[in-house]
């Protein structure tokens, strides 16, 4: 019999993905999001339709508590903004989940610059909320905190593979400075109550519903319509693209082990530890697409970090995080879907 997991961010492209593994294998999941207008609510709703069939196929009767509208199987959604404590606290108290797996989140490097302040009402102000919330449900059950992290908190490190011992005190985004933030509040959580908390890095992330603002999906798109793409920078710069389903495999990992660890407070980098550089993503997408690609040359973005590159030494060793799905069949596989659906 599983568990509640209460998942922010559930109708995002990582948060789907993380519902469907959780019902997969048979806990409940109570999802929350605000389908905040970053980008589309259809595709969030499409994303929702993918999780509701994975309850059904998944398990019987509704989620602990259930009498809500959107009720599926094993899922509900609760539509609600997590700056707001009265209704994060209302779904800790409803639905007593045994422990919550936070990823909602206004994501995206470059736009946070334009709206640092935004960034970190969401992020900062969100996490500090659906922390204590957690902590105010210890007697009701919940036990622990899983929170989406991100590489872009390593900056610029002058040394690679990054490692989770490193320096990360020079984040070069407000977006990554909320990410970093939220470490250290997730530290603070830990300290006071010691509900064993987790930070996942996430290394890029793509796959199947990617979000359509990162450059897979859009370079999938505009490639096999014969526009043109925009390069920002010499296309030297690298990230250490990881397939979806492997960070939700990681994701569970992390929940499942925090406790069973003993480890308190964690950082793990869920990557795939082969950095991929801008050049040769796009002649994936090109070979994958089957057309040439037009590329317009732009100089690169402030925000952008040179690099990124996972250690999953640590990640390896304590949560047995192993990523499956190379690059290329990876984003084949994306674009099988994308170019189903899309
Ligand atoms: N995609 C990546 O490559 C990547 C890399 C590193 C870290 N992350 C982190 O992983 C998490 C998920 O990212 P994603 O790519 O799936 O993004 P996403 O935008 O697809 O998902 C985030 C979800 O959070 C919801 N949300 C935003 N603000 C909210 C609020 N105030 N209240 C409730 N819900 C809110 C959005 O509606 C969305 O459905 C985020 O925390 C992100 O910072 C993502």
């Amino acid at each position: 019999m599983g568990q509640t997991v209460l998942v922010t961010g559930a109708a995002g492209f990582i948060g789907s993905h993380v519902c469907a593994a959780l019902l997969g294998r048979g806990d409940h999941v109570v999802g929350f999001d605000n389908f905040d207008p970053f980008y589309s609510r259809v595709l969030k709703e499409a994303n929702l339709i993918r999780v509701r069939t994975a309850a059904r196929a998944g398990s019987s009767g509704d989620a602990a508590g259930s009498t809500a509208r959107d009720a599926c199987g094993g899922f509900e959604l609760v539509e609600g903004d997590i700056t707001d404590s009265g209704a994060v606290r209302a779904v800790f108290s409803r639905h007593k989940p045994a422990g919550v797996i936070h990823l909602a989140a206004r994501a995206g490097v470059r736009p946070s610059i334009a709206d640092p302040a935004g960034y970190a009402r969401t992020n900062v102000t969100g996490t500090a909320v659906v922390l204590e919330a957690a902590r105010e449900a210890m007697d009701a059950g919940c036990t622990r905190c899983i929170v989406a992290s991100s590489s872009s908190v390593y900056g610029n490190c002058p040394s690679a593979p990054f490692g989770e011992t490193m320096d990360v005190s020079e984040p070069i985004s407000p977006y990554a400075a909320t990410k970093r933030a939220c470490e250290l509040m997730g530290y603070t959580h830990w300290h006071l109550c010691r509900m064993p908390t987790a930070m996942l890095r996430f290394f890029t992330v793509y796959g199947p519903a990617q979000r359509p603002d990162l450059a897979i999906s859009r370079f999938l798109s505009l490639v096999s319509r014969g526009e043109p793409i925009t390069m920002f920078g010499n296309g030297q710069t690298s990230r250490d693209y990881t397939y979806v389903d492997d960070i939700a495999a990681g994701v569970l990992a992390a929940y499942d082990r925090v406790v069973e660890g003993g480890h308190g407070y964690r950082v793990w980098n869920l990557g795939n530890s082969a950095p991929v550089t801008l050049n040769d993503m796009i002649k994936t997408v090109e070979r994958v697409v089957g057309k040439r690609a037009v590329i317009r040359n732009e100089p690169a973005s402030m925000g952008d970090v040179e690099r990124t590159f996972a250690d999953l030494t640590r990640s390896r060793h304590e949560l047995g995080f192993s990523p499956r799905v190379g690059f290329e069949e990876g984003v084949a596989r994306q674009w099988a879907f994308d170019g189903r659906t899309g």
